[in-house]
This record gives C-alpha cells, sequence and structure tokens, in this order.
C-alpha cells in the first residue's frame, strides 16, 4: 500500500535528526507534506548536543526527495510564539494542517540540578502543551495528534533515582501520557485524534552520544556505541538493544493516517516487551 496519507500536512518538532527526521520522511514517502520545526542549539543541562543548522537542512533535502514540500524553521518549543509562526508559515504555504507529531524532547539523566528538571519539563511538557495549542487553529475534524512518551511514563521510578534531570524527565514523559489521554477526550466530539506512542531505547542522538556510553558502561573508561549495546540488551526480554527511528515512524504513519480514524486516547508501547516483567503498566486491574 502506498499513498497512506496522500495530500496531508503534517507539523512535526524535533524534525532535524533522529525520530522527528525519519517520521518527516516516511510521512513524505506516504504522500505528506511538512512543517519541520527544531532548536539547533544546544541546552546546557543536557549533557549531549542538539541538532544542528545542517541536520535539518539534511531532512530538508530527504524530504524533497521524495518528491513533497517542506517548510523548515528553526523554533524552541519552549516559545508558544515561534511555533505559532512556523505553522502559520506551513499553513500559509499548504493550506491546512491534518497531523501534528510532538517528538522534541531532550534528556537532562545525570544532571543533579534544580535546572536540570527545569530544562527537560519546559521542553518535553510545556514544550507539548505549546506545540498543541499552536496547531489547534488549524486543526480540522480527521486531524490527528500524535504524543511522544517513553517507556518511562510508565515505568515507576525507573529513572527518578538518576537525579534531577532524571526525574524531571520521568516526570514529563507522565504528564505528557495523561495529556494525550485527556485531549483525547477534549476532542473527541470534534473527530481529531490524540494518540500516545511510548518508544523504548531508540537508537538516535539522543542515545548515541558519549554521555549514553558512560551511563551505560560505568565499568569502562572510553566506552563506545558498542560498548554500550549489550548492556541496552538487557532491559528487553525480546533482546533488541533498541529500535530504529524508521520502526516508531510505522506507528507514526498508522495514527497519522485515516486507518487509524476511530483510535483515540491510546498509550502504544513500542518496547521490545520492556515493560512485561515490571508488571501491568497501562494493563487494567
Ligand atoms: N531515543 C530514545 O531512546 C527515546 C526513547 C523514548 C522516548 N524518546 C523521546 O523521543 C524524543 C527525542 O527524539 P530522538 O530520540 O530522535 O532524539 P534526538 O535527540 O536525536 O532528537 C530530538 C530533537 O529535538 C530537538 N529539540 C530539543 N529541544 C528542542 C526544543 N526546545 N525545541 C525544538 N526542538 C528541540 C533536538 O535538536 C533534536 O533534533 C524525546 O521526546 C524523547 O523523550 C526517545
Amino acid at each position: 500500500m502506498s499513498g497512506r496519507v496522500e495530500g496531508k500536512v503534517a507539523f512535526i518538532t524535533g524534525a532535524a535528526r533522529g525520530q522527528g527526521r525519519s517520521h518527516a520522511v516516511r510521512l513524505a514517502e506516504e504522500g505528506a507534506d511538512i512543517i519541520a520545526v527544531d532548536l539547533l542549539e544546544d541546552i546546557g543541562t543536557a549533557p549531549y548536543p542538539m541538532a544542528t543548522k545542517e541536520d535539518l537542512a539534511e531532512t530538508v533535502r530527504l524530504v524533497e526527495a521524495t518528491g513533497r514540500r517542506i517548510v523548515a524553521r528553526q523554533a524552541d518549543v519552549r516559545v508558544l510564539s515561534q511555533l505559532q509562526e512556523a505553522v502559520d508559515a506551513g499553513v500559509a504555504e499548504f493550506g491546512k494542517l491534518d497531523v501534528v507529531v510532538a517528538q522534541a524532547g531532550i534528556l537532562t539523566m545525570g544532571t543533579n540540578t534544580p535546572q536540570a528538571f527545569f530544562d527537560v519539563v519546559q521542553v518535553n511538557l510545556v514544550g507539548v502543551l505549546n506545540t498543541t495549542t499552536a496547531a489547534a487553529p488549524h486543526l480540522l475534524p480527521g486531524a490527528s495528534i500524535i504524543l511522544t512518551g517513553s517507556t518511562a511514563a510508565l515505568l515507576k521510578g525507573s529513572v527518578d533515582i538518576t537525579g534531577a534531570g532524571g526525574l524531571g524527565y520521568a516526570h514529563s514523559k507522565r504528564h505528557v501520557a495523561r495529556i494525550g489521554h485527556d485531549l483525547a477526550s477534549v476532542y473527541a466530539a470534534q473527530r481529531i485524534r490524540v494518540n500516545v506512542i511510548h518508544p523504548t531505547n531508540v537508537d538516535s542522538g539522543m542515545m548515541d552520544n558519549d554521555f549514553m556510553y558512560h551511563a551505560f558502561r560505568p565499568d569502562l573508561d572510553a566506552p563506545t556505541r558498542e560498548d554500550m549495546i549489550p548492556s541496552l540488551e538487557t532491559k528487553s526480554p525480546m533482546g533488541v538493544p533498541w529500535l530504529t527511528p524508521a520502526e516508531i515512524s510505522a506507528a507514526v504513519l498508522y495514527f497519522a493516517s485515516d486507518e487509524s480514524q476511530w483510535v483515540t486516547g491510546q498509550q502504544l508501547k513500542l518496547d521490545g516487551g520492556q515493560l512485561l516483567p515490571v508488571g501491568d503498566a497501562g494493563v487494567p486491574s
């Protein structure tokens, strides 16, 4: 099947690299035009670099190579007016908005200061509210909002022990899960769907960096990506160390398409079974 989102317009945050870029390209391959934003600057308490101008230019190139159009802007999800400007520019160009993917996010794990908590909550939680707020005036019946959570939202206490930054990450993602549920209720009568995707580890800039190599392999002086991978595998009973961005994009595509037109309020775990051993996360008792 192709053209699964033919003629739709998708607004994606954090689109310069990783999962956001992958969603942009996958949706474009299936017929969507893209409105892409990214911060393109580092954040002090995040112990790894954010995407660059060159990264966003590469997303533009890859989307255009599919034959679809893209409006790309530098914008910070913490600043509502920047998102509104970007969405408005995209809607002026493409005429409408059908899909919202709130992907931008950071991890300040390992940084044990109040600022690390505030930074991650500002991006991962306030940023998601800003993204949906900026999109709201343009959404019509049939639109789809897709929020990015994390297994950290459903894993009791998992990252709370890694300092204020890790706690802020889990805090923000728990609220994203809740916002997804409650916004689905708010929008149901307008036939606008809201779903949350909760990935386990994903092979992207957030995980594939020096800080993470050290976090997962504290026993080594100069750990590499290859050193980290066996330690990631222990988190999944299926033995998968991390998912690819493309595997997450497959779920984004489903939620973006009309195939899921009656599916809303879902909390979809893409976790290689990570949550199975820790009990009944998300399962009614
Ligand atoms: N990688 C993982 O293991 C994993 C697992 C579960 C959930 N997630 C979620 O996925 C998202 C991260 O995506 P990724 O895995 O592709 O990582 P990534 O770091 O490669 O991409 C995140 C993108 O968001 C951008 N960004 C950061 N702060 C921003 C801001 N204030 N405004 C606009 N853009 C901003 C970055 O520049 C980057 O391009 C986060 O929401 C994260 O919680 C990631």
